[in-house]
């Protein structure tokens, strides 16, 4: 079953530009992909233009979702910035949002409902980030804080896995989408209605616009932290992306070799230069426990991460060890901070969690236990 191109563009000829020229004529739309009963495009206008353009921008998302075979549209405004131009706003939502101080003192605006946005990013990818960043979550949690996920990995969504979800989020009243819950997390991953692969053609704007939906088109409800998961790497697109979430602030996972330390290095200087502060670095993988001996050995150097941080003057959050444990629950989908609490590896991301609560809390981290209120 299914929809195809070609009916998917023969939809959008009765929708219209601001103009009045039907979408497809426009030479604003991107190419449609339509796999499954998933359909995914973008439109890129002006940055000047956006704001005229989002109600054609849902119309269109309404016309796609209502043809026959259609489970899911996202339809992306992309604001093409020109030479020169400042950088282009995130399209507004239907209603009016209130404008959030940003930490920068930028106006970017923030996500109503949500106290604090941090991120967690790598310099390349399987250093075990999203293990981390949904446990690190679960460790928000347990101290008694309302977390959600965001899945911003667009090229590699894993939270589908390490969290077991299989069911699409509901759309509430056509456009908005409500996000899953899972272990007492709220969660949203662009993997709940795109394909692996179909994101992987996707072109560095697709994925920002892509991006500003999850964060403003998602129910995500009275949240203390949002925690996301952003996908590796230092270049322009991650850049672009710490520049468009309004991050409280940025946790970067590294393991303990030479190379990785390099990427990390990268990834403290990438959110210094768009002035979001580095909450501190975790090592995973850190050592090896033996599970047949118990006899530890520090396979990539261990305590490379430390040295690092100390040296570039943020925080150390902690170390995770190489086990066989982790990596078998975490791509089982039963993260360990919540299907095995009581573990010494629950413990240690519990740990990591209370430096990051008591950051956020603008404590500092050199002090001792956070004064979160654990509920009874
Ligand atoms: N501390 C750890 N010990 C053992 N395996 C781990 C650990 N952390 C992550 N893994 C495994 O490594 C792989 C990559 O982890 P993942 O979190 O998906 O990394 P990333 O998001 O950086 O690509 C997964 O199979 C995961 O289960
Ligand atoms: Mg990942």
């Amino acid at each position: 079953m299914g929809v195809n191109k070609e009916q998917v563009l023969a939809a959008l000829e009765g929708v219209a530009s601001p103009t009045g020229t039907p979408l497809p004529r426009t030479g604003a739309l991107s190419d449609v992909v339509a796999g499954d009963s998933k359909v995914f495009f973008s439109i890129t206008v002006d940055a000047a233009d956006v704001k005229a353009w989002e109600p054609v921008r849902k119309r269109a998302e309404e016309v796609v979702r209502a043809l026959p075979g259609v489970q899911s549209a996202l339809v992306a405004l992309t604001a093409e910035r020109r030479a020169g131009a400042a950088p282009p706003r995130p399209p507004q939502a239907a209603r009016a949002a209130p404008a959030r101080a940003a930490p920068r003192g930028e106006s970017l605006q923030g996500v109503p409902g949500v106290a604090a946005i941090i991120a967690v990013a790598s310099g390349k990818g399987g250093v075990g980030k999203s293990t981390t960043a949904v446990n690190l979550a679960l460790g928000l949690s347990a101290l008694g804080l309302k977390v959600g996920i965001l899945d911003a990995d667009i090229y590699g969504p894993s939270l589908p896995k390490l969290l077991a979800i299989r069911e699409r989020p509901q759309t509430i009243g056509g456009t908005r989408l409500k996000p899953i819950t899972r272990y007492g997390l709220t969660v949203m991953s662009i993997g709940f209605l795109i394909d692996e692969e179909t994101a992987m053609i996707w072109r560095g704007p697709m994925v920002i616009s892509a991006l500003t939906q999850m964060l403003r088109e998602v129910e995500w409800g009275t949240l203390d932290v949002m925690v996301v998961d952003m996908p590796p790497g230092t270049g322009d697109a991650q850049l672009t992306m710490a520049q468009q979430v309004p991050l409280k602030g940025a946790i970067i996972v590294s393991t303990p070799q030479d190379l990785a330390l390099i990427d990390a290095r990268r990834g403290v200087s990438m959110f210094k230069r768009v002035n979001v502060p580095v909450l501190g670095v975790i090592e995973n993988m850190s050592y090896f426990l033996c599970p047949h001996c118990g006899t530890r050995s520090d396979i990539f150097g261990h305590g490379g991460a430390r040295h690092e941080a100390q040296r570039l003057g943020v925080p150390f959050l902690g170390e995770v060890p190489l086990d066989m444990v982790i990596r078998e629950k975490s791509d089982a989908g039963l993260p360990l901070v919540a299907t095995e609490p009581d573990s010494p590896y629950a413990q240690i991301y519990r740990d990591i969690a209370a430096k990051v609560a008591d950051q956020l809390k603008g404590a500092g981290a050199g002090r001792a236990a956070p004064k979160i209120v654990i509920e009874a």
